[in-house]
């Protein structure tokens, strides 16, 4: 992990609240798995919190890295107001990322995400693919409005889609698209990242694989394992005391590793 001024080289809205923003530095050099994240400073002098954003691509020949988020508050408005030429104060790689060492070329993956939960899930794909494992793709929205990333996705392999109000893809949470296409072929591996919820529904579908990987999105303040304010609960704890840190242990589990 380390702690650099990277540069902005593009800004641009992709959706409703949702924007897409290139940074360049040294900092690229230390990223390699996908699902790490980096933690950005606000700048400006009353927001002391560093926002926690997921890497949605790294390119290594091009010394960039791609984040996407969502104007959820002041911090992340501040942050879709720069532009191209802009600095931001960033530290990074953090977190654990996704083992996509526990699958082999020819086997099968799926990737779901939902929400602000999808952007990891695209370098993920991408790394996966470049190993020659045969990816599906199952994305959640809230609705057609919100959706993004659709195409980069197709692009890399069998992509459906679900919104909650049935504007695009089928009607309701990926649940429904899971449980369809178990009936065609059983994954390999099983990668998620979205809302509690939806983690949990995807933890249950696939409660007898070993390989299903959870990307939590729990709140975070320090973001490197100092502060406790992102603990999660770990199974077959009886006197409730037991937890692991989303930031520092994480963001990623096995599903057998955590309650949700
Ligand atoms: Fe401080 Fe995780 S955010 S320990």
């Amino acid at each position: 992990m380390k702690q650099e001024i990277m540069t902005i080289i593009s800004q641009q809205q992709l959706a409703p609240r949702i924007f897409q923003m290139t940074l360049t530095g040294d900092l690229v050099n230390e990223m390699e798995k996908p699902g790490q994240f980096i933690h950005i400073k606000v700048p400006r002098a009353d927001m002391l919190l560093r926002r926690p954003i997921s890497i949605n691509q790294i390119d290594k020949q091009a010394k960039t890295c791609t984040i996407i988020y969502r104007t959820d508050g002041d911090g992340t408005k501040v942050f879709s107001e720069l532009v191209s030429g802009d600095t931001l104060d960033v530290m990074g790689p953090l977190g654990n990322g996704f083992d996509v060492d526990c699958i082999a070329a020819g086997q099968k993956a799926y990737v779901i995400g939902g929400g602000i939960g999808i952007p990891p899930m695209y370098e993920l794909s991408k790394q996966l693919k470049q190993k020659g494992i045969e990816v599906f793709h199952f994305l959640g929205y809230a609705s057609k409005e919100v959706a993004y990333f659709q195409d980069e996705f197709i692009d890399l392999g069998e992509t459906r889609f679900a919104t909650d109000d049935g504007s695009f893809g089928v009607e309701g949470n990926v649940g429904n698209l899971l449980l369809e296409a178990i009936k065609k072929e059983e994954p390999d591996a099983v990668y998620a990242c979205g809302a509690n919820g939806m983690l949990k529904m995807v933890a249950q579908v696939f409660s007898d694989n070993p390989n299903v990987f959870l990307s939590l999105e729990q709140r975070m303040a320090c973001g490197m394992g100092a502060c406790y304010a992102c603990v999660c609960h770990v199974p077959d704890d009886e006197t409730g005391t037991k937890s692991v840190k989303v930031c520092d242990e994480g963001p990623i589990f096995r599903a057998s590793e955590v309650v949700l």
